[in-house]
């Protein structure tokens, strides 16, 4: 099925010399599935004419708020009423700013108020505009109303210089466009994920930890949502805001981790163990904090450490269990490694991340490995977001296959 397939998508095109890409942005989304209508401001006009994207949507194109023969064939507000969602690319700053203000002084801001489908802006404008306080506060506030934002990029600009402001290809506007669309490849089941690393206390102030920053796992949760699952998600110490429709339950350490997953994973019909939880904790806590003088140079500290109960095998020890999804970081024999973990946890898939080199941790891009019994598949270098989704689609096949085949 196409990305797109049956969707409406109203098409804004603001005044920017990338409203050029706007021609290709109509026929890729086509492509993909959706039927497209545009809209132009006045100021696109000047770039790109309406009859190109007219000839190319299949639809007249619409660009003044008072039309009275366009009015005739479909009011204003019926077309804010008709798309599933409205994406506005090329973005300017000025459009983002009258955006902001909720202002309704063209046909296109007048859809974007009226409209209850999604709206999502690829902003494309000079760097020092987008850089600007004014940009980025008007910014924050569309975000904070659950307006997306797809890009910009870094890269060379039309005005000449290099920076943030270019928009980004069509190719991951759709993808993202896609994302905003909700499948039901989980619909009625419930997935815990855990997150991030751990923090095993050594003494008042000091502790142990890791280098996993919860991005993974954090995407993972919101992939989960957009396919219709009921989420929750337990995470270690991040500095990540909770994804949309999440239930978040906040740990520390290993020990807490255990507890709240052990407590949450009866109600749940899928575990995605996304936190890189600590395998060693130290084994006694100093109530006070350790001074150095304590503590010859020669001698050095010792810390002893003891192992913490491993969450995944405990679960998979059980008779009662959810399908089991497991996370490795390896950093050689990647694959043979995976492998030998798969079995040895009794897992029903694991994803599996090459760490060698640094790669993989506090990234914003990653690639994984994913083995179930019988079967692998990789998936490629990809933004976090896009990975978790593709994960997640892998896990719905898996679990439909496992629960059909476990009922029947
Ligand atoms: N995990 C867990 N409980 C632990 C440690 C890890 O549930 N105490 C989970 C992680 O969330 C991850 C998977 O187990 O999904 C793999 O963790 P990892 O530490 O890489 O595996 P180990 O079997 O401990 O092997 P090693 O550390 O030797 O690579």
């Amino acid at each position: 099925m196409k990305q797109l397939s049956g969707k409406r998508v109203l098409l804004g095109v603001c005044g920017s010399i990338a409203a050029y890409k706007s021609a290709e942005l109509v026929r890729d989304l086509r492509d993909a599935g959706a039927e497209v209508r545009v809209v132009m401001t006045e100021a696109a006009t000047e770039f790109i004419t309406p009859l190109t994207l007219q000839a190319l949507s299949g639809h007249p194109v619409r660009t003044g708020l008072v039309d009275t023969a366009a009015e005739a064939a479909m009011g204003h507000i019926e077309l804010a009423r008709w798309p599933d969602a409205v994406l506005v690319a090329p973005a300017s700053a000025d459009f983002i700013a009258r955006l902001a203000q909720g202002r309704a002084d063209d046909l296109l801001a007048a859809l974007c108020l009226a409209t209850r489908a999604p709206v999502a802006l690829a902003p494309a404008m000079n760097a020092g505009m987008w850089e600007n306080a004014a940009t980025r506060a008007n910014i924050d506030k569309l975000t904070r109303q659950g307006v997306a934002f797809f890009g910009p990029v870094s890269g060379a600009l039309a005005c000449g210089e290099q920076g943030p402001g270019r928009m980004i290809d069509n190719r991951t506007i759709i993808d993202k466009l896609a994302a905003l669309f909700p499948s039901a490849a989980l619909q009625g089941v419930a997935v815990l994920v855990s997150a991030g690393p751990t923090r095993e206390a050594i003494d008042p102030v000091r502790y142990l930890s890791n280098r996993s920053s919860g991005k993974m796992g954090f995407a993972v949760a919101a992939a989960a949502v957009e396919a219709g699952a009921q989420v929750t998600l337990i995470s270690g110490p991040v500095a990540l805001p909770t994804p949309e429709r999440v239930k978040r339950v906040d740990v520390i350490s290993a020990a807490q981790m255990y507890r709240a997953v052990m407590e949450h994973a009866p109600a749940h019909q899928i575990f995605v163990a996304a936190a890189a939880v600590a395998d060693f904790v130290p084994q006694a806590f100093a109530q006070q904090k350790l001074k150095k003088e304590k503590f010859s140079a020669e001698d050095g500290f010792v810390l002893r450490l003891k192992q913490s109960p491993d969450i995944l095998a405990e679960l998979a020890g059980r008779e009662q269990r959810p399908f089991l999804v497991g996370f490795a970081a390896e950093t050689e024999s990647v694959e043979q490694n995976g492998c030998a973990k798969l079995q040895r946890k009794k897992l029903d898939m694991i994803a599996i991340n090459d760490v060698s080199e640094g790669r993989g941790f506090d990234r914003d891009e990653n690639e994984l490995l994913v083995l179930w019994p019988g079967g692998r598949a990789r998936l490629e270098l990809a933004g976090k977001g896009r990975l978790a989704r593709e994960l997640m689609g892998l896990i719905a096949d898996r679990y439909r296959e496992h629960y059909e085949k476990n009922t029947t």
